[in-house]
């Protein structure tokens, strides 16, 4: 029997592109390039189905080049680089890679917290530059993380993970806001406490962001939610970018109207707005969150598993369309 055909849109960890070749006839990306969609849509030429990151857009447009695609198995938890709608018109079966990444992302966005507080990578430069000549009592003189009040938007699994290590780690007063209210045993379990956005903005020290991008979601965090922010407050965005109005945290870090921002994920990455790069109050990482070697092998199995499945007249086992 002929072994039905997938690409591999960008480079993944080998044992998963091993993993693969027991099951298909696989086409790699071997330059790691970032297609086009004209050029993925030319590369998907006869393909059954396609491993994806969140780099790369299934558009209506795409869908149509590819009449014979049959999956697109995103590596990522986020899926905000599909067009649910026009897959699920084309009959193209969706999936994600959620669970695997969870406490990982949640560690980072709890290490950018800290360095964006703690002004650990401001400080740092300072070193390197040569310019540490004496102590002084003020000098990097952050805010303060244990015993204050954490305020996370977007409360799934990721969003509960940050909570967990607040409160219990850290001691900190956990808030939250997010799209509905947990059960009372996850209020518990969390130790976090459901606010209205306002709240959460007016009272928080430390803001993160853990929602998933939708129409809905664009800007949630812009010019006048930050005027709402303490002025001593940190803003954390390890969610997507497009969450945050960029041009406004910006001038908002630049006139210290909040004390500090650590962002992974940037409006237009890998593209970053031009004053972010300016202002030194703001810690920036290039899209991490969940890189850690074991996590990345286990986003890209787990979205092997799913070609595995649905190619094999399976039901996947992450579906983000029916
Ligand atoms: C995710 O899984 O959504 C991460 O942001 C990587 O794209």
């Amino acid at each position: 029997m002929t072994k039905r055909r997938i690409l591999i849109a960008r480079a993944i960890h080998p044992d998963v592109v091993a993993f693969l070749k027991q099951h298909f006839e696989v086409h790699t990306n071997d330059a790691d390039t970032v297609w086009s969609p004209e050029q993925l849509a030319q590369q998907l030429q006869g393909m059954d189905g396609v491993l994806t990151t969140s780099s790369e857009r299934i558009s209506a447009q795409v869908l149509a080049a590819c009449p014979q695609l049959k999956v697109v198995a995103n590596m990522a938890v986020g899926y905000n680089n599909f067009d649910v709608d026009a897959m699920e018109q084309a009959g193209v079966q969706g999936t994600n890679a959620p669970d695997v990444l969870t406490e990982t992302t949640a560690d980072f966005g709890f290490a950018l917290l800290m360095a964006t507080a703690r002004r650990i990578t401001e400080s740092e430069h300072y070193l390197r530059a040569g310019k540490w000549s004496k102590w002084s009592y003020d000098m990097f003189a952050g805010a303060e993380v244990h015993g204050s009040t954490l305020g996370i938007i977007g409360m799934g699994r990721i969003g509960q993970g940050i909570a967990k290590r607040g409160a219990y780690g850290f001691g900190m007063n956990v808030i939250y806001h997010n799209r509905s209210h947990l059960s009372p045993a996850l209020e518990a379990e969390c130790k976090a406490r459901y606010v209205s956005k306002d709240e959460l903005l007016q009272t928080a020290d430390h803001v993160v962001l853990v929602l998933p991008y939708t129409p809905e979601s664009h800007h949630t965090i812009g010019a006048a939610e930050l005027a709402q922010m303490k002025p001593t407050a940190t803003l954390i965005n390890i969610a997507r970018g497009g969450i945050v109005d960029d041009a406004a945290l910006a001038q908002a870090l630049k006139a210290q109207r909040i004390a500090a921002a650590g962002l992974d994920v940037f409006e237009g990455e890998p593209k970053v707005h031009p004053d972010l790069l300016t202002v030194p109050n703001v810690v920036l990482t290039p899209h991490i969150a969940s890189a850690t070697v074991a996590t990345r092998r286990a986003m890209g199995k787990l979205a092997a598993d799913n070609l595995v499945a649905v190619l094999g007249g399976e039901l996947p086992l992450t579906p983000v369309n029916t």
